[in-house]
């Protein structure tokens, strides 16, 4: 195999795609990026064009539950040999309320994908999972990649099941298959360019913290604390969105060199954390020096279905990709800052 690739990737213009592409396109392999801009903007393209200094990346704007326009895709570029698969919904809230919104667009839409890239002969994915896969009712954290797996949502049910899928066409389909179980991704690229710029209002803790020291939000509801944790808040293994992006291109790297030592196939699954925990009332405290604003919060009642602690063994990633997160928290509260204040400014 060469060791020049064509990467398409779904949801390139969202938080986690853009950065990727980013440093995908930055290893010299050719990109293609599809969205259908539903939590993302056109702008962003832009600015990787501008980060990568390569304005021929090729970008579709279309959905993928729309079958004619993705298999167009494919017969348009027949030099796609894998498919990095970010596009999804990934509102756990939503995905109560609206769950047939969830089946059909992180389900049905990516299992058509799945079809067009057997039929057309493209045979590596990568695909974004989440620490949700993990049953935090009964499992012990951190959490371990062989660890037991139940969720408690619809949104985590579409990963779940797409991680079962994507299992049986490795085994069965011959598709090359990496699972990432992402963490809990925070920060922005350090040119503050390109970050996270969700529409509507945030779920994450991290969006929401930030907010309030840009006076867009008022205060911040602390959810929980009297959980067994140090402070009694939820704590998390958060990990700086562009480590998490270099863990696609060492994911990549691996499938290459695995495939090339043996043509057979390659199913795995790793997590992509740090290993560390923080607690709700660290990272309002990290931000509070970071922005140098006061952050007003409240103690409020749990949210339903929080776990107290979930964080990750790191190991087999470590081990098998070969490279640990480099950033730390407090690295990536300062990008996140420094990307919401340049654009505040535009
Ligand atoms: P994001 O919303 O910023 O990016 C997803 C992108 O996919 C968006 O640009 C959106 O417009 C696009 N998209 C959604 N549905 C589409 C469709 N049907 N057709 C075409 N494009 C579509 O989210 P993100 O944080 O970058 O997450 C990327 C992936 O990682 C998602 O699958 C998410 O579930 C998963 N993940 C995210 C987190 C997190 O906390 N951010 C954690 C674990 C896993
Ligand atoms: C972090 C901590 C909250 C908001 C979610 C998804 C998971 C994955 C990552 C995609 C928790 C607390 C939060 C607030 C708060 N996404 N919090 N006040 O819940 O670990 O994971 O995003 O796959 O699937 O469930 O992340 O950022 O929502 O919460 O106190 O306004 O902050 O209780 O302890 P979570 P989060």
């Amino acid at each position: 195999m060469e060791n020049h690739w064509t990467i398409l990737i779904t949801g390139g213009l969202g938080y986690i795609g853009s950065h990727t592409a980013v440093l995908l396109a930055q290893a010299g392999h050719d990109i293609i990026i599809v969205d259908n801009l539903s939590n993302s903007y056109l702008t962003t393209l832009y600015k990787i064009q501008e980060l990568t200094g390569k304005d021929d990346i090729i970008f579709y704007e279309a959905d993928l539950k729309n079958k004619d326009k993705i298999e167009k895709i494919f017969t348009n570029h027949p030099e796609i040999d894998t498919v990095i698969h970010f596009a999804g919904k990934k509102a756990v809230g939503e995905s109560c309320q609206s769950p047939f919104l969830y089946y059909e667009n992180n389900i049905q839409a990516s299992i058509q994908l799945y079809n067009l890239m057997l039929k057309y002969g493209v045979k590596n994915i990568v695909f974004s999972s989440s620490a949700t896969v993990y049953d935090t009712t009964k499992g012990i954290p951190p959490y371990s990649e062989g660890d037991r797996l139940n969720t408690a949502n619809p949104y985590g049910s579409t990963k779940l099941i797409n991680e079962y899928i994507l299992k049986d066409l490795a085994h069965h389909k011959g598709l090359n298959t990496i699972l990432l179980r992402y963490f809990n991704p925070i920060g922005a690229h350090e040119s503050g360019l390109i970050g996270e710029n969700p529409k509507g209002i945030p779920n994450n803790l991290l969006p929401y913290v930030l907010k309030v020291a840009n006076g867009e939000i008022e205060e911040l509801e602390v959810f929980g604390d009297d959980y067994e944790t140090e402070d009694g808040t939820g704590v998390r293994d958060y990990i700086h969105v562009e480590d998490l992006a270099q863990a696609h291109v060492d994911a990549y790297n691996y499938l290459i060199k695995v495939l090339q030592d043996n043509p057979e196939k390659v199913v795995d699954t790793f997590n992509i954390g740090t290993g560390n925990g923080t607690s709700v009332l660290q990272i309002v405290e990290i931000a509070r020096q970071v922005t140098e604003k006061e952050i007003k919060y409240k103690i409020a009642p749990r949210r339903d279905g929080d776990a107290g602690t979930v964080i990750c063994s790191p190991q087999k990633a470590k081990q098998i990709l070969g490279r640990n997160p480099e950033k730390t928290i407090y690295d990536a509260i300062q990008s996140s800052w420094n990307f919401i204040q340049k654009n505040n400014e535009k």
